[in-house]
């Protein structure tokens, strides 16, 4: 009980000493003589929580003004800019050497198929993965390009085409990238699908898109 009220009176003493309030009743002892139609002014010390923090923000700024502008080699805006860059590239390095551990099938190289069971796979996921609302069932193109011609936007031949189905075409364009929502074996059989349907002929084919010529299979 004594204890508390101690800490009570020490913290009351705190307060006093960190705003210097003059006492209530003494208002005469501090009052100018500045009188705006009877609105007086007293004469109040800064209260020094206030003071304190203001010699505070002195203190930072010469702080500042030494690590800014006098020692330029030990800290400024390039440096930082260089050193947070070199610091997430190795914080990329560290995910994927992780990635690698979690994920190896990611990091290997795609497989082509040719045997019927996988084009098969390929020709049911182009259809369940909506490709063709696109693409169109033969191929032929409407909103995407006509995937049967040798005209090609990212690139012809398996690997460009597993690329494109896994990183998307040229942005805006409509062709989102299905890393996340397709599995690699799938993208291998989509791949491998359109590779198979190159030199078909589809009822209504769009005029050639794309500057990359591909026609080989
Ligand atoms: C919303 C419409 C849309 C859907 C759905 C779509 N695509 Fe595309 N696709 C496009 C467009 C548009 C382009 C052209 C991209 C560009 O201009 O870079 C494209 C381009 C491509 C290309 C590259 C063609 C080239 O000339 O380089 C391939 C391969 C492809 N799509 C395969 C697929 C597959 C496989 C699917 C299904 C998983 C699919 N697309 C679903 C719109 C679509």
């Amino acid at each position: 009980m004594s204890n508390e009220n101690q800490n009570l009176s020490g913290w009351r003493r705190f307060i006093k000493k960190m705003t210097k309030a003059n006492e209530l009743g003494k208002e005469e002892d501090i009052m100018t003589d500045h009188d705006y139609d009877g609105i007086k002014e007293l004469d109040n010390v800064l209260p020094p929580w206030w003071l304190y923090g203001f010699y505070i923000t002195i203190l930072i700024s010469i702080y500042y003004i030494i690590m800014i502008f006098v020692s330029p080699e030990n800290y400024n805006q390039e440096l930082e800019y260089t050193n947070s860059v070199e610091q997430a590239k190795k914080d990329v390095a560290a995910w994927v050497e992780q990635d690698k551990k979690d994920h190896p099938e990611k990091y290997t190289e795609a497989v082509a198929y040719t045997d019927a069971a996988n084009l098969a796979k390929g020709k049911e996921l182009y259809t369940s993965k909506t490709c063709f609302a696109c693409h169109l069932d033969d191929l032929g193109g409407s909103i995407g390009p006509n995937m049967t011609d040798d005209k090609w936007i990212s690139g012809g031949g398996f690997k460009n085409i597993f690329n494109t189905i896994t990183k998307g075409g040229r942005p805006g364009k409509g062709m989102v990238a299905w890393e996340n929502s397709i599995t690699k074996e799938e993208r291998q059989q989509l791949a491998s699908y359109i590779v198979s349907m190159q030199g078909t002929t589809p009822a209504n084919p769009k005029a050639p898109e794309g500057d990359i010529t591909w026609s080989g299979k």
